[in-house]
């Protein structure tokens, strides 16, 4: 099956193979083909170029975009999509002045949020999770990590890693399954954190990787949370089990943690709200990712992370939407990129750079995803007739996306 695109007035982030990351000023660098045509072959992207060298289909279906600009779709590298019930009346408190923390400290968000999870059947979070994810397919995301951490009991955790487990089965578009269960301490490990992290590296993470049910592994690297000593049991035990480490690191508070991640080769780090200039020193050179959550910042009123200085001093950056019932309730990637514009001083240009290929990076798929390239997978987003992609984050809020194509199929 072939499907040609022609008259496409701007075919974005078009890129030849093999280039995984954009960093520094090359960031400000989007290459697009005004007037272009772009053919489809069953599932993969085999061509595409100006119009005057279109070539003529024998068979196959013709698609005419005049006016509508085509791009890779967005990659979220950091969800949690897969969740029980909601947090709307810690969003309520915090509208009356209680902060994430005092919300956190008697007993609300995260542990709030796996009380619900513990007590609702797999089902019933399956179906709930399904909806979250094909909202999000039709709001242009055409890949997705999850975490869990929504459990923090071997029963929780695996219930969890399950569901995004089905998930992967049941949907085209890629899913990376990341393990979380360093999230939070259950209040009965409050006093003793040696008993939670061995529970999470001798029964949790043996039995996740006996049904092989992560890719990933991750910590909340803060104050009040997994320090830096014992993320990096962490990220030692996950290594052993094959899986690299994504980091929640510096939400809040910079406790010298991003070194630590660094040294253990973390794919990423993410939030990075409060970075220091021996933070970003650390990461130059680096092959970790730094990942931005700008809709988290927004929602919960916490600095953004500082993107023009990590851009300046060479860095790569990308963005996620970190879609979760406690700091970020949205995941619209659209609405992250426009943030990322209006309040993070991002170019359209680095902000979609930021939101595709370096995305793909950030989950491990640069080979297949985040970009219009000869071999990759048919996974693009169709606008409405616009001026320019500029319109994209101009319009926040506004959804200007027509159609959203995933391995070569419409959605
Ligand atoms: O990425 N910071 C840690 N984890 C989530 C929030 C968790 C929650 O409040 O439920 C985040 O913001
Ligand atoms: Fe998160």
């Amino acid at each position: 099956m072939q499907t040609l695109f022609i008259n496409i007035k701007e075919l974005v982030q078009v890129r030849n193979e093999g280039i995984a990351i954009v960093s520094g000023e090359d960031m400000a660098i989007l290459p697009k083909i005004d007037n272009a045509y772009l053919l489809i072959q069953d599932d993969t992207i085999v061509d595409f170029g100006s119009m005057e060298n279109c070539p003529k289909l024998e068979y196959g279906t013709v698609i005419d975009a005049t006016g509508k600009v085509i791009l890779p779709t967005w990659v979220d590298s950091h969800t949690h999509i897969v969740y029980a019930g909601n947090r709307i009346q810690e969003f309520v408190d915090r509208i009356n002045g209680l902060s994430y923390e005092e919300i956190a400290n008697r007993g609300g968000g995260i542990l709030n949020s796996a009380k619900k999870l513990n007590e609702t059947p797999e089902d019933i979070i399956y179906e709930e999770s399904k909806k979250r994810l094909e909202e999000v397919i039709q709001l242009g995301t055409g890949a997705v990590e999850i975490k869990s951490g929504y459990g923090l009991t071997v029963a929780g955790e695996l219930k969890m890693l399950r569901v995004i487990q089905r998930l992967k089965e049941n949907y085209s578009l890629p899913i990376k399954a990341t393990f979380l269960g360093a999230h939070a301490f259950p209040s009965e490990y409050k006093e003793n954190h040696t008993a939670y992290i061995d529970l999470i590296i001798n029964e949790m993470l043996p039995q996740i990787a006996a049904e092989n049910l992560a890719d990933y592994i991750d910590a909340f690297l803060e104050t009040g949370y997994f320090s830096v000593e014992e993320t990096i049991k962490i990220m030692e035990a996950g290594k052993k089990f094959g899986l690299p480490a994504k980091i929640h690191v510096n939400q809040f508070t910079t406790i010298d943690g991003i070194a630590a991640c660094v040294a253990h080769e973390a794919l990423s780090v993410d939030h990075l709200e409060v970075l220091t200039d021996a933070d970003i020193a650390v990461l130059k050179n680096s092959k970790t990712m730094p990942v931005a959550l700008p809709s988290c910042s927004y929602f919960i009123s916490i600095p953004y992370t500082p993107a023009r200085k990590m851009i300046a001093a060479g860095l790569p950056l990308a963005l996620a939407t970190d879609y979760n019932p406690g700091t970020t309730p949205s995941g619209n990637m659209n609405f992250v990129v426009a943030t990322a514009c209006i309040k993070m001083k991002m170019t359209p240009e680095e902000a979609i750079n930021a939101a595709t290929i370096n995305g793909a990076y950030a989950m491990g798929i640069s080979a297949t995803h985040g970009s219009i390239t000869k071999g990759k997978k048919a996974n693009i987003i169709i606008t409405k007739p616009l001026t320019s992609y500029y319109q994209l984050p101009y319009e926040f809020g506004n959804n200007l996306i027509e159609q959203v194509m995933i391995d070569g199929k419409f959605v």
